[in-house]
């Protein structure tokens, strides 16, 4: 008897099938209880011998069920870590970051650059009036920059901002000199859209006034920020130019080396000079002189990060935007 109930214990393959089997040998009608309850029909040295042995097949099944009940509890478990097992040496899903955008990018580095130089960064309003856009800086009645061709009106007479030139004014009218700013932004023009001309663009302005500034100082300017952006030894040009607002006005090129092609060249980047004394006149100083810049960024990305098609930077394709993902 003990051996087959020790094989249907062996046999039961989980828990309910051992629970069954338990049943079976002990439970209320189970065998063994069957014999146990047959023992009172027994004369009593019968009984105690029967009793004695019933005893022991009871407990030698009780010790069968708690070995077979561990075994099976075991293989639970294994079978349990084994399922919920965690490959660590499985790559991960990397979630998708976004990023900066190449300009914002350049924009930033720009920033730090001249934070670096001690200057202040600040941001004026895209929406302007042509007294700030034109006006203050000394831009004649007649001049074409206002013309219809070249500048974004708003029906009631305002204008997009042409450059980030206009903020020169407004810093003036509020501040006391001696400063140094800068004014990152975005710019507009009426634009036939081309692989080089976009209707909107950004520019960064840069604006130095105090008792004594000379043009050698904001050549030494234009040269730290050169030297900053494409390393020591980076050389600077000023040609002789034109704008309204300056005077002397120059552009100003950097000696670089291309990244891309490795070749040596002159890379024109925007224009500089003094502040027009109309341009004072216009903000109430007396006394004091500085110098200005301005250049456009979209250009600079470009020829630094191999861009061909200005309109790359504005189709918001993120397989283009992915392969500038941190490079500046
Ligand atoms: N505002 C000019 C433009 O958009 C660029 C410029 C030229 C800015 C000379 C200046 C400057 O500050 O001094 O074309």
């Amino acid at each position: 008897m003990l051996e087959q109930a020790l094989e249907e214990i062996e046999a039961a393959a989980d828990e309910r099938a051992l629970q069954q089997v338990r049943v079976a040998w002990l439970g209320r009608k189970g065998r063994v209880t069957e014999q146990l309850k047959g023992l009172g029909a027994l004369a009593p040295d019968e009984r105690r011998e029967a009793g004695a042995s019933i005893n022991a097949l009871k407990s030698a099944i009780q010790d069968a069920l708690a070995r077979r009940e561990r075994e099976l509890e075991e293989a639970r478990v294994r079978e349990q870590l084994e399922r919920e097992r965690v490959d660590v040496s499985l790559p991960g899903l990397r979630p998708a970051a976004g990023a900066h955008h190449l300009l914002t990018q350049v924009m930033h580095k720009l920033t730090d650059v001249f934070r670096s130089l001690g200057y202040e960064v600040v941001v004026g309003p895209e929406l302007e009036d042509d007294e700030h856009n034109f006006g203050a800086l000394n831009f004649p009645p007649e001049h074409p920059a206002r013309d219809t061709q070249d500048t974004f009106w708003t029906t009631d007479g305002r204008l997009l901002r042409t450059h980030t030139s206009p903020m020169q004014v407004r810093y003036m009218r509020s501040h006391r000199p001696p400063f140094r700013v800068v004014v990152p932004g975005k710019v507009f023009r009426n634009e036939a859209v081309d692989a080089t001309h976009e209707a909107q663009f950004h520019q960064l302005e840069a604006l130095v006034v105090d008792e004594h500034v000379t043009m050698a100082d904001m050549r030494g300017a234009i040269e730290a920020m050169a030297v900053a952006l494409f390393g020591p030894g980076t050389r600077t040009r000023l040609h002789p130019t034109f704008f309204p607002f300056v005077e002397p006005g120059a552009e100003f090129a950097i000696w670089w080396t291309h990244p891309k092609t490795g070749r040596e060249e002159w890379l024109e980047l925007g224009g500089c000079g003094m502040v027009h004394p109309n341009v004072f006149r216009a903000v109430g100083y007396e006394g004091v002189t500085g110098f200005a810049f301005g250049f456009g960024l979209e250009r600079m990305a470009m020829v630094t990060y191999g861009v061909s098609d200005i309109r790359d930077l504005y189709r918001g394709d993120v397989r283009v935007l992915r392969q500038f993902r941190g490079v500046a």
